[in-house]
């Protein structure tokens, strides 16, 4: 049964009721530029074919109902006015965070009754939560006929994440997760906000491959990633590091320290990498890519220091395989999660056995492969 089959019959039998709609948003996955998103900088991601279902009935009162099918069914009743962060149910927090970004624009909503499920792996770095949140934002302004754009949707997401949930994450994921298109990856200006299509060349694919290496410490490592690259652009009165040259932060390496110009390094190169991906995949130029997508995991291993062993093994094996055909990189967070290698779709199997015979032998841990393709952010019309 499909997640879409699985909300409607799900709302017939907790509500009684055919769903009024059901909405998807999708996950997404980032083919270069991380940890570039909030310093102002490029982005280059695409929604991919994961993600949240949410079957959905208007209700006449401020009462919100959810069932959620993946956390062992549970259930939660709130109102719109009385919204709580709750330490104990996670997910809950995602949809009154996001209510609460929604009302502060629209502050009279109605309630409704929600089934909720998904297929995006959690932690895995694929932006799950933005996924459910852009699910929420399209249901309610659907349910209130609210004409509600991506960009203003994205913001409320983001806004939920660095207020409520209390993840201080830049735009990229609910932006893609928004206004993904179809077999394309996005160039995003997280300044301006503004986009640009990349189309995926249609004899690749972009094969994912989750490590599953445990993600500790993330949120205190990406806080203070985040609070390194702000303390460079304040050292330079610059608004982000995307005002910062390389040059400008060379001739400062004395004053700066080596660690904070890593950092601020690896941002730097980083957009000037994604801006020229944008031309490669234009051109369909797979060897630029290669290049590209490896320079960009190396700077984030080195520079950024937020790889793993597990994941340089797999860009490594993986590497080997696609050459300079495609491309390989760890995509995300960091820390561990996933693994992005854009390939000839000839390739995938070959490099599916590769990852098999080799990656649990080395690590100790079993992989998990998604074979994606680039599909529409839930307000694409
Ligand atoms: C997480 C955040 C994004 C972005 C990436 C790194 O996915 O949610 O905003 O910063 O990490 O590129």
């Amino acid at each position: 049964m499909s997640q879409f089959e699985l909300v409607s019959e799900r709302h017939i039998t907790q509500f009684g009721t055919k769903p009024e709609q059901i909405i998807h948003g999708p996950g997404r996955v980032n083919l270069i530029g991380d940890h570039t998103d909030y310093n102002d900088g490029f982005v280059l991601p695409a929604a991919i074919n994961f993600g949240t279902d949410i079957a959905a009935t208007k209700r006449d009162d401020r009462i919100v109902r959810v069932l959620a099918v993946d956390c062992n069914n549970e259930t939660v009743e709130f109102s719109l006015d009385d919204i709580h962060f709750d330490e104990n149910k996670m997910w809950v927090n995602y949809i009154g965070g996001t209510l609460l970004a929604l009302m502060k624009a629209y502050p009279n909503i109605t309630g409704a009754d929600l089934v909720v499920t998904g297929n995006v792996p959690q932690g895995a770095g694929l932006s799950s939560s933005a996924s459910f949140e852009i699910a929420i934002l399209k249901t309610f302004a659907g349910l209130n006929s609210i004409e509600l754009d991506g960009i203003e949707a994205a913001l409320m997401g983001q806004h939920a994440e660095n207020n409520f949930v209390g993840c201080n994450c830049g735009i990229m994921d609910q932006l893609i997760s928004a206004l993904g298109k179809e077999n394309n990856a996005m160039l995003l200006d997280c300044r301006s906000l503004t986009f640009q299509h990349a189309p995926i060349p249609e004899d690749m694919a972009l094969l994912i491959v989750n490590s599953n290496v445990k993600r500790g410490l993330v949120d205190s490592e990406y806080n203070t990633r985040r609070e390194q690259c702000e303390t460079v652009a304040r050292y330079f009165n610059k608004k982000a590091l995307r005002d910062v040259t390389l040059k400008q932060l060379l001739a400062a390496e004395n004053e700066l320290g080596a660690e904070l110009v890593k950092r601020a390094k690896h941002v730097i190169t980083e957009n000037t990498r994604t801006e020229s991906a944008l031309t490669a995949l234009q051109n369909n130029d797979m060897l630029k890519m290669s290049e590209l997508m490896a320079q960009s995991h190396n700077s984030l291993k080195d520079n950024f220091e937020i790889s793993t062993p597990e994941i340089d093994y797999l860009v490594e094996i993986i590497g080997a395989e696609i050459g300079s055909k495609g491309g390989v990189r760890m995509t995300g967070g960091g820390f561990g999660g996933c693994v992005i290698a854009l390939t000839p779709k000839y390739l995938v199997e070959q490099i599916k056995q590769k990852i098999d015979a080799t990656y649990q032998q080395q690590t100790g841990l079993k992989e998990e492969i998604y074979v994606c393709v680039a599909t529409k952010g839930a307000f694409n019309r």
